[in-house]
């Protein structure tokens, strides 16, 4: 058992080259030692573990994984679903990339420990279509793991996802498998009731799963104390922006921001830290005030952001916070499925008046309409999804924390882009 401190449950056994391993490597390096012990336990059991061991879901909202399961039915003997949410296309996000094309082996291990937990008849792995490398890897992992008979019965499927970032939120996700078109719908039902072609459906992200490996081989105590929080186990962060060497970096979950700089080789342009989104960039901003916060989703969220993906876009002091937000919205007004009006209309409205204040001729008209903007939309957007809550949540904080910038884009465009 390794030491929780220096413990690397997620990347620990990850080669250079993100070379993957076959299954005869896997299990030679203590691979399948987790699935061995999940089956020796029942169902509930297993279950109970998840919960023992604090695993809160890395796909966003931190939902406790085994709560989450424990809301599923009883078996009724016909298909039940889990499925592998590969789908990341958050901005700012590359971590369950790396999860995929250089583990997928332990990314299935731990897909079969959840499938026997949640009494799943099929595990589907949806990975986002650009990620070819991750495909290839998964496609031949499935494979080996079927010819080696040790998929138990469980059917197993890999489906690319046709690339939009709207396919990664569940309901979207399951429309999309069921080859219709990805828009969400309202919950309930939700997917653990009447999910994938109306069956109980479970949906985790590839680093929730990713992380079940360790945990049943090593036991729920051993996982809970990786962190420094309430919440278990260890995190990928990924920290990218200005910083000297942007990168993904496992830590215990409530590691803070600081250290996290300290990683990824400090603050590069000026040097000084001029603000951060700690989680993506559907996350509010934060300022050099939070260099101590821990990291976690109970923590984030008290400070009025989200730890989302925990992926960190770093600001120095010549970066232009507005220009960073229009690449945001920009990339949010084309990707809103456009279901709801409120997200349909307000983003491109929102991304127009950003142009106007980044290329000049903003007026404090500009500044109105983003306010009222953030104020009607946010934090959930009068939605069916949390898309435009999530689109919103940077321009909302971005409005506060940096009033005087938009004061001094009015009229000319950006100072700072004038000054170079
Ligand atoms: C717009 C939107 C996009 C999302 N994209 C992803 C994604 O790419 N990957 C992911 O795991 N979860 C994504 N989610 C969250 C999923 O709906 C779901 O909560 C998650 O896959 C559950 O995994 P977890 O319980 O393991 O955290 C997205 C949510 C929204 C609202």
């Amino acid at each position: 058992m390794t030491a929780p401190e220096t413990a690397r449950p997620l990347t620990g056994r990850a080669r250079p080259g993100r070379r993957p391993h076959s299954l005869a490597e896997w299990q030679a390096g203590g691979g399948h030692a987790g699935l061995a012990r999940a089956r020796a336990l029942t169902p509930a059991e297993a279950r109970a573990r998840v919960v023992a061991a604090a695993l809160n879901g890395r796909g966003g909202a931190g939902v406790p994984a085994g709560r989450k399961w424990s809301f599923l039915p009883p078996p009724d003997g016909g298909p039940r679903h889990l499925i592998v949410n590969g789908d990341e296309t958050e901005p700012g996000a590359f971590k369950d990339r790396f999860l995929m094309e250089a583990l997928p082996h332990q990314l299935l291990e731990g897909a079969l420990i959840a499938a026997h937990a949640t009494e799943a008849t099929d595990i589907t792995v949806l990975v986002r279509d650009a990620y070819r490398p991750a495909i290839a890897a998964i496609g031949h992992a499935m494979a080996e793991l079927e010819a080696a008979g040790l998929a138990a019965g469980i059917r197993l499927h890999l489906h690319p996802s046709a690339g939009r970032y709207i396919v990664g939120e569940e309901t979207a996700l399951i429309a999309a498998l069921e080859g219709a078109r990805p828009v969400p719908r309202v919950r309930p039902p939700f997917p653990a009731i009447s999910g994938l072609h109306g069956r109980p459906t479970t949906v985790n992200n590839v680093e929730t799963i990713a992380l079940l490996p360790a945990l049943f081989a090593e036991g729920a105590q051993w996982f809970r104390a990786l962190s420094k929080t309430e919440e278990g186990g260890t995190k990928l962060y990924a920290v990218s922006g200005r910083v000297h060497r942007p990168g993904l970096f496992e830590r215990p979950m409530g590691t803070t921001p600081r250290t996290l700089l300290e990683a990824a080789g400090g603050v590069a342009g000026t040097g000084t830290l001029l603000a951060f989104q700690p989680g993506g960039g559907a996350s509010a901003f934060l300022g050099p005030e939070h260099l101590d916060l821990p990291l976690d989703f109970g923590h984030c969220a008290r400070a009025g952001t989200m730890l989302g993906t925990g992926t960190m876009i770093v600001l120095d002091t010549s970066a232009c916070p507005l220009g960073v937000l229009r690449a945001h919205l920009r990339f949010y007004a084309r990707e809103s499925c456009g279901w709801c009006t409120p997200c349909r209309e307000g983003l491109p409205l929102a991304a127009r008046a950003l142009d106007r204040l980044e290329d000049g001729g903003a007026t404090r008209a500009d500044l109105d309409l983003l306010a009222d903007i953030a104020a009607e939309a946010g934090p959930r957007g009068r939605a069916f999804c949390d898309f435009m809550g999530g689109a919103m949540a940077p321009l909302a904080s971005a409005l506060s924390r940096f009033a005087d910038r938009f004061e001094a884009h009015l009229g000319g465009g950006c100072p700072m882009a004038r000054a170079a």
